[in-house]
């Protein structure tokens, strides 16, 4: 199993902080952001990761997290040009993963506890994708599941009338056919080829599984969701094996 986190994008909604670097360089409590989906990857058993950033800042990952050695990884980094979505950022990784399965993780995802489980449910699943889901307040902010019974029936990109409050969280498991459903789909109407098509891709195709994900999740894009990072981060920690305080 390999690892990705996609860490590019102009950060747009964190304008002005995002002017002068990348989004997942800002900090989270006392870290930059993208340490936390780093070990998030690393404490679920993953290793070798790559990173997909972009932007002028580029070369800061490189300054910030080396060859990988202080996290216990080997990190690979590729180079996205333009804003063209997560799909297309996860198009970077085909050389990268081969023909093994992976772990997406945005680099703005933020989980309090270990990944482990839903890495193991995958790792014996036959085929097809994993994807996490996590009850929220505010569905219409992420990508949106409809549930009937155990099965995922649809997921919907920023409802503005959600069929439930459980938004599909930034972290992903794929086997490597997602490359070629990265090949089929169109961009959406915010001109990005979107994940959400790449999961109804593998829902069509009965391929979808899904868990709820454990703990708290947060992605930290946005002034009100970065300042929640930090505090629920201040609080407790991030990416814990056995819950809070572990
Ligand atoms: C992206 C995905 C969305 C998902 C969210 C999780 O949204 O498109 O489906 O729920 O990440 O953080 P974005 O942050 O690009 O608006």
């Amino acid at each position: 199993m390999k690892g990705v986190i996609l860490a590019g994008g102009l950060g747009t909604r964190l304008y002005p902080l995002t002017k002068v670097t990348n989004k997942h360089l800002l900090p989270v409590y006392n870290r930059p952001m993208i340490h936390y989906p780093l070990e998030c990857l690393t404490r679920s058993g993953i290793r070798d990761i790559l990173i997909v950033t972009g932007g002028d800042w580029a070369g800061d990952f490189l300054k910030l997290l080396g060859s990988g050695e202080e996290f216990d990884a080997r990190l690979y980094y590729a180079y996205q040009k333009g804003e063209g979505g997560i799909a297309d950022a996860l198009k970077l990784a085909e050389g990268f993963i081969g023909d093994d399965r992976m772990v997406v993780v945005l680099g703005d995802n933020i989980v309090e506890r270990s990944i482990r489980p839903a890495v193991e449910a995958f790792a014996k699943q036959d085929q097809g994708a994993r994807i996490l889901v996590k009850e929220v307040q505010d569905p219409e902010r992420f990508g949106v599941a409809e549930i009937e019974g155990d099965r995922v029936v649809g997921i919907v990109e920023k409802p503005t009338e959600p069929k439930s409050n459980l938004a599909v969280t930034g972290l992903y498991c794929y086997d490597a056919q997602v490359f070629e459903m990265i090949r089929a789909i169109r961009p959406s109407d915010r001109g990005e080829l979107e994940i959400t098509d790449v999961n109804n891709m593998y829902l069509e195709k009965g391929q979808l599984s899904y868990q709820a994900l454990e703990g708290w999740w947060t992605d930290a894009g946005t002034f009100e969701s970065l300042y929640r990072a930090s505090t629920l981060v201040r609080e407790g920690g991030a990416n814990h094996d056995d819950g809070p305080g572990a």
